[in-house]
């Protein structure tokens, strides 16, 4: 056992300790690490038993409240090695906060995000050999809450698991190539006072039917109109989205429907930092087609955690389909993506203080 400050932090390490994939052919999310941790939740103890453990299977019962009624949160981050070997987290804290918002948005008691990132730098450094280096590659870090009374009631649960998994992960999509987007004019992702704005499973489980959709119609993803009058751009299945059109960079206003992105966030950072005119307001999809047809739209692009920064070179909505900058990365994405690799991987000067090392 060792002493954390705040709990303690129990180590039960796997032996012998897996292979390390070939950074150079990882594809996204199926390869997990040696160890996970997890801390238990209930009302007498609170949030207890912390421990790093191997990576091993759950034992829960059919009755577990999560697999009925999702009542589920999780967070996605990223650990990057640069060539000095160092290993970088991107924006921590913003993680933590955003993971503490969820919970309250699912009545899942609020954690101490300060323990939290202790913890995880402490299972980071047991898993430092697992940080690919290969450029493009990273260790996703997947930090998820479930419900766990074994109970069909419809309530919220008393107890619950935290858990912290990790996956050497390469490109999201192919690379920086661009994706093409399907606008669903049929379904909706999220509503005004639902839950669009936590980073809840339901919300991705309700993106697949209209992302296979989206497959069927030769596409990457669905771009989401809104809720109310199927008029205005939310996001995009896998990633928040801006839009060059003119001078103006513009993204979505977050309404409580729409996820707030992380990686959102520091694009919008860095144009006010660059000076460059940033807006985030309500964006039509007849404005997205007029600023096509005039010209003026100039470049499109996603952006997560998980993608990073993604090009976007095709716009699908019923038969016609938009080419965006003949279909190839546009000037500004590939900007924002080298600058924030470079903060990322701490060859950029890091002037928001973005970046913690795992020491
Ligand atoms: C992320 O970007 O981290 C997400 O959680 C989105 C997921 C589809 C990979």
């Amino acid at each position: 056992m060792e002493l954390e400050g705040i709990m303690e932090i129990k180590v039960i390490k796997k032996n012998p300790i897996g292979k390390k994939p070939d950074g150079s052919t990882l594809g996204f999310g199926n390869i997990f690490t040696d160890h996970m941790f997890n801390l238990d939740y209930n009302p007498e103890k609170g949030w207890h038993n912390a421990r790093i453990e191997p990576f091993q299977k759950f034992e829960f019962s059919p009755a577990t409240m999560v697999l009925h009624y999702g009542q589920a949160i999780f967070e996605g981050l990223k650990a990057y090695k640069n060539d000095k070997k160092d290993i970088l987290l991107f924006r921590v804290k913003d993680n933590f906060k955003r993971l503490n918002n969820s919970a309250k948005g699912l009545c899942i008691p609020e954690l101490d995000s300060d323990f939290l990132i202790k913890a995880l730098h402490k299972l980071l450094k047991l898993e430092k050999d697992w940080v690919p280096e290969a450029p493009g590659t990273s260790l996703y870090i997947r930090p998820a809450i479930i419900a766990t009374d074994p109970s069909i009631d419809l309530r919220p649960s008393e107890t619950y698991r935290y858990f912290v998994i990790l996956s050497p992960v390469g490109a999201y999509y192919e690379g920086f190539k661009p994706v093409n987007i399907w606008v669903s004019k049929d379904y909706t992702r999220a509503i005004p006072g639902g839950v669009g704005e936590f980073k809840t499973a339901g919300n991705y489980a309700a993106s697949l039917f209209a992302a296979t959709e989206a497959a069927e119609n030769g596409y990457n993803q669905v771009l989401w109109l809104d809720a109310v009058e199927k008029k205005y751009i939310e996001e995009v299945g896998s990633m928040n989205i801006f839009f060059v059109i003119g001078d103006e960079i513009v993204t979505p206003k977050l309404t409580g429907s729409i996820l707030p992105g992380i990686t959102r966030s520091s694009v919008i950072d860095l144009s006010n930092n660059w000076g460059f005119k940033i807006s985030e307001r309500r964006i039509s999809i007849d404005e997205i087609l007029e600023a096509h047809d005039s010209g003026d739209l100039k470049e499109v692009f996603g952006s997560g955690t998980g993608v990073g920064i993604s090009p976007v070179g095709k716009i699908g909505l019923d038969d016609t389909e938009l080419t965006i900058n003949g279909n190839k990365p546009g000037e500004l994405a590939v900007k924002f993506d080298e600058e924030l690799t470079g903060i990322k991987l701490g060859n950029r000067e890091d002037k928001f203080n973005w970046v913690t090392p795992v020491l």
